[in-house]
C-alpha cells in the first residue's frame, strides 16, 4: 500500500459558502485514522492554497465564475497528483466543491490510456458556460475532462481530452439540465439514474458497471459527490436532491469496489459542515472510505 491524501478547501465552484471546510471535516471525523487502520504507509500531504474569490461584481457578470481561481487550483491538483502517481502512491482527494475533479482527472489521465470514471452523483456535472443555468463551475467537470467547455479548462496540463465518454458511469442521477441530458445521448454516456438503481437494484448496477468497466479501462478513478446519497442520510451539501441513493446502497457500492479492486484514485467531494447536522455527512464519508479501502475484507 502506498496512498497520499491531498486536501482542496475549493469552494469556488458553487455559491454556498463552507465547501473549503470539506478536507477539515473529512479530517476531524477520523478520515486519515480509518485509512491508516486499513492501508499501509498513508501520507497525508495536507491541504492546497486557493485564491480569494472574485469580486461581487464579476461574479455576477459571468457564466464561468471564479474561473480563474478554480483554474490556478486545478493545475496546482493536477500536478501534486501526476508526482503522486509517478510515486506509485494511489491519490485520495477530498473536496472541496466537484469543480476540484477537473484537476484530479487533468493529473490522473496522462497516466492511463483509458480511465474509467465512476461519477457517483445526483448530477451529470456535464454543463458548459452554454448550458448552465448557474455559471457554477462545480456542475462542469466531466464535461470539461471530455474537452467540452472553456479551452482555459479543457486545456489544463496541456493536454485534451482527459477521459472518453465510453470509459464513465454515473451512479445515482436525478437532476440533470437539458443540455446535459442531450450530451449523454450524443456520446451515449452509460447511466444508471435513480430509476435504473430502483429497477435493477444496487447489486446488479454495480456488478454490470465493475464488469463494463473491467473490460475496458486500464484504471479507474471514484468521484464520489456526497449529494449522490439521499439528503435525509447527507444533509451537508450545497445542492441537496430528494431520492438518492442510501447509505447502505452505498456501502455495498463501496464493498463492491474493494472486492472488484479496480480501482487507481478516489475522491469524496461536496462535503460542507455548515450545512451539516453535527459533521453528520464527513462521518457517512469516512465511513464509505471505510468500505471502499476493505473494511469488511480486513
Ligand atoms: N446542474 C446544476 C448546475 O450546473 C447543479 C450542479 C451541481 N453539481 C455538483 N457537483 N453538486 O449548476
Ligand atoms: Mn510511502
Ligand atoms: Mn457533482
Ligand atoms: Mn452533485
Amino acid at each position: 500500500d502506498n496512498m497520499s491524501i491531498i486536501g482542496v478547501p475549493m469552494d469556488l465552484g458553487q455559491s454556498r459558502r463552507g465547501v473549503d471546510m470539506g478536507p477539515s471535516a473529512l479530517r476531524y471525523a477520523g478520515a486519515i485514522e480509518k485509512l491508516q487502520e486499513l492501508k499501509n504507509d498513508i501520507h497525508d500531504l495536507g491541504d492546497i492554497a486557493i485564491a480569494r474569490p472574485d469580486t461581487a461584481n464579476a461574479v455576477e457578470a459571468s457564466n464561468l465564475k471564479n474561473l480563474k481561481q478554480v483554474m490556478e487550483a486545478s493545475e496546482e491538483l493536477a500536478s501534486i497528483v501526476d508526482q503522486e502517481i509517478k510515486k506509485n502512491r494511489f491519490p485520495v482527494i477530498f473536496g472541496g466543491d466537484h469543480s476540484i475533479s477537473i484537476g484530479s482527472l487533468a493529473g490522473i489521465g496522462r497516466h492511463y490510456e483509458n480511465l474509467g470514471v465512476i461519477w457517483y452523483d445526483a448530477h451529470g456535472d456535464l454543463n458548459s458556460s452554454e448550458t448552465s443555468p448557474s455559471g457554477n463551475i462545480h456542475g462542469m467537470p466531466l464535461a470539461v475532462s471530455l474537452g467540452i467547455g472553456h479551452e482555459k479548462l479543457t486545456n489544463l496540463a496541456g493536454y485534451a481530452p482527459k477521459i472518453k465518454p465510453e470509459n464513465i458511469v454515473i451512479i445515482g442521477a436525478r437532476s440533470l439540465d437539458p443540455g446535459e441530458k442531450e450530451l449523454i445521448r450524443e456520446k451515449g454516456i452509460k447511466v444508471y439514474s435513480m430509476h435504473e438503481i430502483d429497477r435493477l437494484g444496487m447489486p446488479n448496477v454495480m456488478k454490470e458497471s465493475i464488469d463494463y468497466l473491467k473490460g475496458r479501462t486500464d484504471g479507474v478513478h471514484l468521484s464520489l459527490d456526497l449529494d449522490g446519497l439521499d439528503p435525509s442520510e447527507a444533509p451537508g451539501v450545497g445542492t441537496p436532491v430528494i431520492g438518492g441513493v442510501t447509505y447502505r446502497e452505498s456501502h455495498l457500492a463501496m464493498e463492491m469496489l474493494a472486492e472488484a479492486e479496480i480501482l487507481t484514485s478516489a475522491e469524496f467531494v461536496e462535503v460542507n459542515p455548515i450545512l451539516d447536522d453535527k459533521n453528520k455527512t464527513a462521518a457517512v464519508a469516512v465511513g464509505l472510505m471505510g468500505s471502499l479501502f476493505g473494511e469488511k475484507l480486513k
